[in-house]
C-alpha cells in the first residue's frame, strides 16, 4: 500500500503503551513513578493504556493477574510472538487502576541475543561486551518491545500510537522504532544520565564542570559506554526527549547533547482523609511501634525520655554521596555535640536505611527483641494475676467495712522474683550496636566507617543514637516490623541531603504524609519546592544549599536545622506537621499528571503534524483533573501561573531560550577565561 493510501491515524484517541524496566518490578523510584501515575493515566486513556515491563518469575505472581488481552491485534501479535518463542505474561497489574500490563521473559530469548547484538552494532554503531548482564537484559527485552511495537502498528491502522520509555534501561526501542521506520511516536523520559550519577559517585565537582566533561572518554573511563550509547541515542531518536527535574535537564543538555523539551515532575496518588487529625494519629499509631524496636534494641542502656525523644531517618538505594549520606553523619555528630552542650534532655535517634550486602540480623539485634517482648509477657501475666488476685480480694467484701488490698499482698515473692529475672536479662557489657545486620563488607563499608570516624557509638551520654538498618523495611521483618510508609509516618524528620538526586521521591512522599523533611536545592524536589513556595522552612520543607555554599557551611547548615527541630515543643512540631501535608497537592498527580499528557501531545504534532491546524490548541480536556489550586500556607505561583501545567514545562518555547534558563539551576558564575579554557 502506498502512503497516501494508508488510513490517516486517529490521533485524538491514541493508543499509550508505557515501558520501563520497573513495570511490576520494584527497583528503586522509577517503580514509584510509574505505579503512582496509573490512575490519572487510566482515567485519561483507559483501555487504550498498557504498561510493558520485564516478566520476573518471583514477583509478577504478586504484581499481576493474567488475562487474556480484550484487544483483538495485541492478542494476534502476541499469539505470532509466542509461536516464536517468546514467553510473556499478559494481564492486569494488581495495583489502583488496575491497568492492562505485558510483561516479556528476557530469558526465553537468550539465544538471539548474539544476532541482536550485531544488529545493534550495524543498525546503530552501538557496541556491547559480552558480560554486562544489565546491557544484555537491555537489549533483549528492547527488541522484544519493538517487535511487539512493529507488528502491533502494521495491523492496527486506524489509531495513532504513542510510545513512552523510561530511563536508558527500556529506551533501546526507541532507535530501532526510527531505524525501522515504525510509525509510532515516541517519548523517552530520563530520570538520571548514566554519567551523572557514576560522576557524582566519585570525587568530582560535578555542577561547576558540568559543561566541560569529555562524555565519551568519561564514560569510557568507567567501563560504560556502550551504556551510555544507548542512552544517548534513545535521547536522540525520541520524537519527545523529558527528564522529571530542570537540573536533570541542564545535565542532560550537557551530558547527553539534547535540550529536553519538557520536564515533567513526580507525583504522587495523594489521599487525603476525610478528618485532618486522622494522619496525626497514625503517627502515633507507627510511632508506638518505633518506641517498642527502640526498648528492645538500646536495652540495657535505654536510660532516657521516649516522651523527649525525636526519630530523624534517611533511606534510599545505598549511594553513599550521592544520597547525602556522608553529610548527614557528619551533622548528626555535630547536633550530638550542640545537644551535649546545650544539656538537652532531648534524644534524637537516626536512622539509616539503606540495602548493602548482609549477612542476616545480628544475635545481638535479636536477642534485644527477645527480651523485652519476655520482659513485656511476664509483665502481663503478672499483671493479669494482680487482677485476679484483686478481684477474688475485693469480691469478699461482705458489709463492715471490708479494706483496700494491700499491693504487698497483690504481687507475691514469686511474681517479684520472675520479674527480677527478666530485668537481670537486659544486663549487657556491650554497648547497643549501630546496626542492625551483620554486614558482608563490615571493615569497608563507607557507612560504618564513618560512624567510627565520628565516633557515634550509642553510649550513655550520647544525644544522638544510630541505628543504621542495611535492608529495605517490610511488615514482616523480626525487628523493625513496619512497613516502609508507616516507618516514615511514625518518624519526626526525614532528612535527605543528596548531592544527586533527579527528583527523590522519599521527602516527597513524607510531605504527603505530613512529615516534615530536609532535602537539597540539588534535589530536583527540593529545587522544585523552592520554586513554588516563598518560604519552604517555615512549611517543614527544609532546603540545605548544596549549590553556593561549601561543604562545610552545608553541614553546619544541616546541624542547624536538625537543632532548631529538636528544640521545637510537641504543639509545634504538630502545627508543622498539618502544614506540611497541606502542601501535598502540589505533588498530587491529579495536578502533575497534565505533564505527562502535553509531552505525548508534542509527540503526536511531530508525528503527525497535518493532523492538527495551527490554531488547534492543545487539549487536556480528557480525563485530566484541574482542580483550582489551594494550598494554605505561603505557595507561591509565578506571574499567577496557577495552572499545573504552568508549573514544569519547558516545551517548544523553552528550546529557543538559551542553556541558563532552567528553573532554579543557578551556579556561581564563571569568567569568560574560564568558559573558554574548556574542560579542566
Ligand atoms: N523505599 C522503599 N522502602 C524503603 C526505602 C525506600 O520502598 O525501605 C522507596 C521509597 O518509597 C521511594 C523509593 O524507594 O519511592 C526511592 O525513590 P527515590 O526517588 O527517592 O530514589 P531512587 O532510588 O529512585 O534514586
Ligand atoms: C499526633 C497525635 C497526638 C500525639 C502527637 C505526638 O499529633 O495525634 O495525640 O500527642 O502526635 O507528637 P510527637 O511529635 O511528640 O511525636
Ligand atoms: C531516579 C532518581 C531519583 C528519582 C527517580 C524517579 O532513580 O535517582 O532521584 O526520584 O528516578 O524519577
Amino acid at each position: 500500500m502506498s502512503e497516501d493510501a494508508l488510513p490517516k491515524r486517529d490521533v485524538k484517541e491514541p493508543i499509550l503503551f508505557e515501558c520501563a524496566w520497573e513495570v511490576a518490578n520494584k527497583v528503586g523510584g522509577i517503580y514509584t513513578v510509574i505505579k503512582t501515575k496509573v490512575p490519572v493515566t487510566v482515567s485519561e486513556y483507559g483501555d487504550r493504556y498498557t504498561l510493558i515491563g520485564p516478566l520476573s518469575y518471583k514477583t509478577a505472581p504478586m504484581e499481576v493477574e493474567a488475562q487474556e488481552p480484550t484487544d483483538p491485534t495485541v492478542r494476534e501479535v502476541l499469539e505470532e510472538m509466542r509461536a516464536r518463542g517468546v514467553k510473556c505474561l499478559y494481564g492486569r497489574w494488581l495495583i489502583e487502576g488496575a491497568p492492562k500490563v505485558l510483561l516479556f521473559d528476557t530469558a526465553s530469548m537468550y539465544h538471539r541475543l548474539d544476532e541482536w547484538k550485531s544488529d545493534l552494532w550495524n543498525l546503530a554503531g552501538i557496541p556491547t561486551p559480552p558480560n554486562d548482564h544489565e546491557t544484555n537484559e537491555t537489549i533483549i527485552y528492547g527488541y522484544l518491545v519493538a517487535w511487539f511495537l512493529g507488528e502491533y502498528v502494521a495491523r492496527q491502522l486506524t489509531k495513532a500510537v504513542v510510545a513512552h520509555f523510561h530511563e536508558w534501561q527500556a529506551g533501546l526501542a526507541i532507535p530501532l522504532c526510527r531505524k525501522r521506520h515504525l510509525d509510532v511516536t515516541t517519548v523517552f523520559t530520563t530520570h538520571a544520565t548514566l554519567l551523572g550519577r557514576y560522576l557524582c559517585a566519585g570525587s568530582v565537582d560535578f555542577y561547576n564542570n558540568l559543561q566541560y566533561f569529555d562524555v565519551d572518554h568519561e564514560a569510557g573511563k568507567r567501563g560504560i559506554y556502550h551504556r551510555y550509547c544507548i542512552e544517548r541515542s534513545a535521547t536522540h531518536c525520541a520524537d519527545v526527549f523529558t527528564t522529571v527535574s530542570h537540573i536533570t535537564a541542564f545535565e542532560s543538555e550537557h551530558l547527553l547533547k539534547r535540550k529536553p523539551d519538557g520536564v515533567l515532575p513526580n507525583g504522587l496518588n495523594v489521599i487525603k482523609f476525610q478528618a485532618m487529625h486522622e494522619f496525626q494519629n497514625l503517627h502515633a499509631v507507627a510511632k508506638a511501634k518505633i518506641n517498642d524496636f527502640i526498648r528492645g534494641h538500646f536495652y540495657g542502656h535505654f536510660d532516657w525520655d521516649l516522651d523527649n525523644t525525636l526519630y530523624m531517618f534517611t533511606a534510599g538505594r545505598y549511594e553513599y554521596r550521592n544520597k547525602g549520606v556522608d553529610m548527614f553523619i557528619e551533622s548528626l555528630a555535630r547536633l550530638n555535640y550542640r545537644l551535649q552542650k546545650a544539656g538537652s534532655k532531648v534524644t534524637v535517634v537516626a536512622f539509616i536505611i539503606m540495602p548493602a550486602a548482609t549477612h542476616s540480623y545480628t544475635i545481638d539485634a535479636l536477642k534485644g527483641q527477645a527480651v523485652t517482648k519476655q520482659l513485656r509477657d511476664t509483665v502481663t501475666e503478672v499483671q493479669n494475676r494482680i487482677g485476679e488476685r484483686m478481684f477474688e480480694r475485693a469480691a469478699r467484701y461482705h458489709g463492715d467495712g471490708g479494706e483496700m488490698p494491700s499491693m504487698d499482698d497483690l504481687l507475691t515473692d514469686e511474681d517479684r522474683i520472675l520479674l527480677k529475672r527478666r530485668i537481670f536479662a537486659l544486663k549487657r557489657n556491650s554497648l547497643p550496636p549501630v546496626t542492625t545486620h551483620n554486614m558482608a563488607d563490615d571493615s569497608t563499608d563507607p557507612i560504618l566507617n564513618q560512624i567510627r570516624r565520628v565516633k557515634l557509638f550509642n553510649h550513655n551520654t550520647d544525644r544522638v543514637k544510630i541505628v543504621f538498618h542495611p535492608d529495605f523495611l517490610n511488615a514482616n521483618n523480626p525487628i523493625l516490623g513496619l512497613d516502609y510508609e508507616e516507618f516514615v509516618r511514625g518518624c519526626h524528620l526525614g532528612v535527605f541531603p543528596s548531592y544527586y538526586e533527579p527528583w527523590g521521591y522519599t521527602p516527597a512522599e513524607c510531605t504527603v504524609m505530613g512529615v516534615p523533611s530536609i532535602t537539597t536545592n540539588l534535589s530536583g524536589f527540593g529545587s522544585f519546592m523552592q520554586d513554588l513556595i516563598d518560604r519552604p522552612d517555615d512549611e517543614g520543607c527544609y532546603i540545605v544549599d548544596r549549590r553556593m555554599k561549601s561543604i562545610e557551611d552545608s553541614v553546619d547548615q544541616l546541624t542547624d536545622y536538625m537543632f532548631k527541630f529538636s528544640q521545637k515543643t510537641r504543639r509545634q512540631r504538630i502545627n508543622q506537621r498539618n502544614r506540611v501535608e497541606r502542601l501535598s497537592p502540589l505533588l498530587d498527580w491529579k495536578n502533575l499528571g497534565i505533564e505527562y499528557s502535553k509531552a505525548r501531545q508534542l509527540a503526536l504534532r511531530r508525528a503527525y503534524p497535518d493532523a492538527f491546524d495551527e490554531e488547534d490548541d492543545f487539549d487536556f480536556s480528557s480525563g485530566v483533573e484541574r482542580p483550582p489550586f489551594s494550598v494554605p500556607g505561603s505557595p507561591r505561583y509565578r506571574n499567577g501561573a496557577a495552572t499545573p501545567g504552568d508549573m514544569g514545562t519547558l516545551t517548544e518555547e523553552m528550546q529557543r531560550l538559551g542553556t541558563n534558563d532552567y528553573r532554579g539551576v543557578q551556579w556561581p558564575g564563571l569568567t569568560q577565561e574560564e568558559e573558554d579554557e574548556g574542560y579542566p
